[in-house]
C-alpha cells in the first residue's frame, strides 16, 4: 500500500477513480491511478437504482470481485452497503468479506456516530478510508444531495468528524460536497489526507465517479464534474450504426 500521508505531506495529489467491473478497473489501473472504489454508487449508475440505499451486500462483493480481478498497483477500496456496519462486530465481519473478495481496504460512511465500527475495522488491520460530508447513504433523510459545512455549527461538526476518524485510525478521509473554505480547513487540520468530490481543490486528491467523468450516465452529472468524454454518445452512435448497417445489408 502507498504511503497516502507521505504523498499529503510531499504535496503530491492523490487520485481515485470508480470502478465496478473488471474492464473498467483493468483500465483505470492500467492509467497508474493511486485509488479505484467499487462505490455504492453501483446502485445508481450500473444497477439502475433511484439512490445508493437499496444496494445490497450480495451485489456490491459481486462487483468487488469483478473489479479485483483487472486491478494489479492501484489499492482497491470497497464501499460498504447501508445497514451493513450497524454494530462493531456487523461491521468487522462485512469488512472481512470485502476483503476476501478481493478489497484491500474497505470504506464506510459517517464520522463521530461511527467511531466504535471504525476502531472495531482498523484494530483487525484492515485499511479504512472514512467518508465525511454529504452522506448518499442517508440522501432520504437529508432530503437530498446538500452541500455541508455553510454554517457555522455544521462546519464544525464536520472538522470534529475529520479527527474523530483519523484517530480511529482510517488512513484518508473523502468529504463530499463540502464548502471548499471548510474542506480546506478540514484538509490543514488533520494528517491523513483528505480525498474530495465536489469540495474545492484544496483537498489532498480527488475522487469521482467515472461515469460522471467519461459521460457514461448522460441523464444526471452532477454540477461539480466536468467530463472529459461523452462515452454514452458514442455508444449510441454505434449501436446506430450497427443497426442501419445491418438493416441496409442485402438479405440472402
Ligand atoms: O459510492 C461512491 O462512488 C462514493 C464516491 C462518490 C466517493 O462513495
Amino acid at each position: 500500500m502507498k504511503d497516502f500521508r507521505e504523498m499529503k505531506q510531499r504535496g503530491e495529489k492523490i487520485t481515485a477513480l470508480t470502478a465496478y467491473d473488471y474492464p473498467t478497473a483493468r483500465l483505470l489501473d492500467e492509467t497508474g491511478i493511486d485509488i479505484i472504489l467499487v462505490g455504492d454508487s453501483l446502485g445508481m449508475v450500473v444497477l439502475g437504482y433511484r439512490d445508493t440505499t437499496s444496494v445490497t451486500l450480495q451485489e456490491m462483493l459481486h462487483h468487488t470481485r469483478a473489479a479485483a480481478r483487472g486491478v494489479k498497483q492501484a489499492l482497491l477500496v470497497a464501499d460498504m452497503p447501508i445497514h451493513t456496519y450497524d454494530t462493531p462486530q456487523q461491521a468487522v465481519a462485512t469488512a472481512r468479506k470485502f476483503v476476501d473478495a478481493g478489497a484491500q481496504a474497505v470504506k464506510l460512511e459517517g464520522g463521530a456516530s461511527r467511531v466504535a465500527e471504525i476502531e472495531a475495522i482498523t484494530q483487525t488491520g484492515i485499511p479504512f478510508m472514512a467518508h465525511i460530508g454529504m452522506l448518499p447513504q442517508s440522501v432520504r433523510e437529508e432530503g437530498g444531495y446538500k452541500i455541508k459545512g455553510r454554517i457555522q455549527s455544521e462546519a464544525a461538526a464536520l472538522l470534529a468528524d475529520a479527527r474523530a476518524v483519523e484517530k480511529a485510525g482510517a488512513f484518508s478521509v473523502v468529504l463530499e460536497i463540502v464548502l471548499a473554505e471548510v474542506a480546506q480547513q478540514i484538509t490543514k487540520a488533520i494528517a491523513i489526507p483528505t480525498i474530495g468530490i465536489g469540495s474545492g481543490e484544496h483537498c489532498d486528491g480527488q475522487i469521482l465517479v467515472t461515469h460522471d467523468l467519461i459521460g457514461l450516465f448522460p441523464w444526471f452529472t452532477p454540477k461539480f464534474v466536468s467530463p472529459e468524454a461523452r462515452v454514452g454518445e458514442e455508444i449510441r452512435r454505434a449501436a446506430r450504426a450497427f443497426v442501419e448497417r445491418t438493416k441496409s445489408s442485402d438479405k440472402i
